[in-house]
């Protein structure tokens, strides 16, 4: 097994030694439960790992990928138990686990409320995704970490998701602290994703193909369109967290009928929450969606947002907060 310090890549090959991969394995292990983000490879593609719990930790995610908006999250964990406690499996759910986990498919399901897995890695949502991978590297994290480890593909936003350690290191090198090298990846494609929320749906074609699901469903799955790697399709499955008081943007301080959410110093007035006192970018990204929660479960009809400055995870704040201030449909 080799560290190497500054790129920081463990090797957990054939050639390495049971112990020293499991030494590479205990380490990323520590490094995640640090805080750390941490590239490991799937059977799919190289996920970019975080604790699902650290919101700061998966602030620095969106930041080390560049995402100009808060895509949801999909949770990883060792098995169906560890899935089980995340999320509610319907009679669909069910079967999809028993057939297809360990593999390339992911499931989007109602949430536990105590899921512990951070707002802002679910973008506010009540649907969690979660996915039991294969391989034996992220199975062995999973186990090793002994609790949920969010990771989208491990790529820069905009860029096809790496299927081997180099491509990890070409997007990411110096934005991330560790990546586990094990070679290329099986499969190629990303995990297929299915909603059971209702009706199984298929949210993303991916390394399970749809025949498949189709068999052991024993029906057709329906279909969701997908634009710009977000589904598309509002009325069947909300993909965007909207809270029920009205949002005032770019606010300087709260009017009398309003709360405020705000960033850096603030008038100390009324029901506030503040993102960040310290005008902290990652902070405030890890704060966003459980502080609009509170505020709107004060019974707050409307809030007064402070601006937030339009640069780094301040572009994905600001995205985020636009549309949750957007006008509701019916
Ligand atoms: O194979 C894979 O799935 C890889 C490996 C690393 O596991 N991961 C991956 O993650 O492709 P990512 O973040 O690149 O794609 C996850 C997709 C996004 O399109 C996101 O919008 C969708 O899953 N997603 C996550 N949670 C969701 C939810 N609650 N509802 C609907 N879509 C969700
Ligand atoms: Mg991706």
């Amino acid at each position: 097994m080799t560290v190497e310090p500054g790129k920081r890549v463990i090797k957990a090959q054939a050639q390495e030694t049971a112990q020293e991969i499991a030494q590479a394995i205990e380490a990323a292990a520590a490094c995640l439960a640090a805080g750390g983000l941490v590239a490991f490879p799937t059977e799919t593609v190289y996920g970019l790992g975080a604790d699902a719990g650290n919101g700061e930790a998966i602030a620095r995610l969106y930041a080390a990928k560049g995402r100009p908006s808060f895509n949801p999250l999909i949770a990883h964990v060792a098995d169906v138990a560890a899935a089980r406690r995340l999320a509610r499996f319907d009679a669909a759910a069910e079967r999809l686990a028993a057939a297809f986990w360990p593999g390339p498919l992911t499931l989007v399901l109602p949430k536990r409320p105590d899921c512990g897995v951070a707002d802002l890695a679910l973008a506010g949502l009540d649907s969690v995704a979660v996915r039991v991978p294969a391989h034996p590297i992220a199975h062995a994290l999973l186990a090793a970490f002994n609790g949920p480890v969010v990771a989208p593909s491990a790529n820069r936003s905009g860029h096809v998701s790496p299927t081997s350690a180099a491509h990890v290191l070409a997007d990411l090198r110096g934005r991330i602290d560790m990546v586990i090298d094990a070679g290329p990846c099986a499969v190629g494609v990303e995990s297929t994703i299915v909603a059971c929320l209702g009706a199984p749906t298929l949210l993303r074609p991916g390394g399970l193909p749809r025949e498949q699901i189709e068999r052991v469903l024993g029906q057709p799955l329906a279909m969701a369109a997908m634009v710009d790697d977000a589904p598309l399709a509002p009325g069947m499955l909300s993909s965007h967290y909207a809270p029920k008081a009205r949002l005032r943007l770019d606010a300087d301080a709260a009017r009398p009928d309003e709360a405020l959410l705000a960033f850096g110093p603030a008038p100390a007035a009324g029901i506030t929450l503040n993102l960040s006192p310290r005008g902290d970018l990652i902070e405030a990204a890890a704060n966003l969606f459980s502080h609009l929660r509170a505020l709107d479960a004060s019974g707050a009809q409307r809030i007064a947002v402070m601006k937030v400055p339009h640069e780094g995870l301040g572009e994905a704040i600001n995205d985020r907060l636009t549309r949750a201030a957007a006008p509701r449909i019916g």
